[in-house]
């Protein structure tokens, strides 16, 4: 079973994605019992005839008791400047949260998507001590899909012939979109690009959810996606190769902080962190980008 806490605009698409593809059952928690119930019946219209897969809404957190996977979409308000802009309340839930999944689904796979991300990923990692392969923050992998889609732009060229989008750091102002790695069809973007297009693709991979929020409130399909891909891996036990958020240990030299950088997962979470080679530029940036999620960690 997987159990989304929050049934909001995000959590309904992931379970959407989950249930039409007949991943698994889905229980949602919502802290109003209506909504979570809701979505569930219109969701559990979308269960394909030949499939066994349900889908149940609940308030009550015990009934998690047993999920493999817990995804956390909760959020206590709407935010619409910055994503740490109700930092202190989030993380209040967080812990709320962590203390509940820790007694009723000690074993589970976490996959924590709601925001300010990567200072959620820590405190729920540093709060349940579960192990840091199980803890899994989603966002990074939605940051380079976004820079894949304004490259493609940019080019005028599909986005299959781009390859390599990855940015890594911090789910916020501080990301590094890494240049030097993406192709288009096969051949470094590097070289076709020169700086002041580079700080600008930058700046709008970085915006991007805030162009999004001027025309339509949220962002929920691009972030179910993501999303639904690592529960499918997880599940399949499939070696899938992206970038995530996790506690780090001394890798890329930072520690006390929980940051994108490439991961390969598989049915045990977090099989292998990647340690890619990257330019003086964009380490800098890493840098910059870990110990500004490091500072709000320190601030709370
Ligand atoms: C997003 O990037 C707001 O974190 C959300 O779409």
């Amino acid at each position: 079973m997987i159990s989304i806490i929050g049934s909001g605009k995000v959590g309904t698409a992931i379970a959407f994605l989950c249930i039409t593809n007949s991943l698994d059952d889905i229980l949602f928690v919502n802290r109003t019992k209506s909504k979570a119930i809701g979505e569930a019946l219109d969701i559990s219209n979308a269960i394909p005839a030949n499939s066994n897969v349900t889908i149940h809404g609940t308030d009550d957190f015990s009934k998690i008791s047993g999920s493999n996977i817990v995804v956390i979409t909760a959020s206590t308000g709407t935010y619409l400047k910055s994503r740490t802009e109700m930092m202190d309340a989030q993380v209040k839930m967080i812990k709320e949260i962590s203390n509940k999944i820790k007694k009723y689904c000690p074993s589970a796979i976490v996959l924590v998507v709601s925001n300010p991300l990567d200072v959620l990923t820590f405190i729920f990692q540093k709060e349940t001590q579960f192990s840091r392969n199980k803890v899994i923050g989603i966002a990074s992998s939605l940051d380079s899909s976004r820079f894949r889609y304004l490259l493609s732009e940019k080019f005028g060229i599909k986005q299959s012939q781009i390859t390599d989008a990855l940015v890594m750091g911090e789910h916020g102002d501080s990301m590094v979109p890494i240049f030097s790695r993406v192709k288009i069809n096969g051949k470094n973007v590097s070289e076709m690009l020169n700086d002041s297009d580079k700080k600008t693709i930058s700046t709008e991979t970085q915006n991007y959810w805030r162009s999004l929020r001027l025309l339509k409130t949220r962002s929920e399909f691009g972030i179910a996606k993501n999303t639904f891909d690592v529960i499918r891996a997880i599940i399949d036990n499939d070696e899938l190769v992206i970038p995530a958020s996790i506690v780090l240990n001394g890798e890329y030299g930072e520690k006390d902080v929980a940051l994108g950088i490439p991961v390969k997962i598989n049915k045990n979470g977090i099989k292998e962190i990647i340690e890619i080679k990257l330019n003086e530029q964009e380490n800098k940036l890493l840098k910059i980008s870990a110990q500004t999620i490091r500072n709000y960690i320190k601030s709370l």
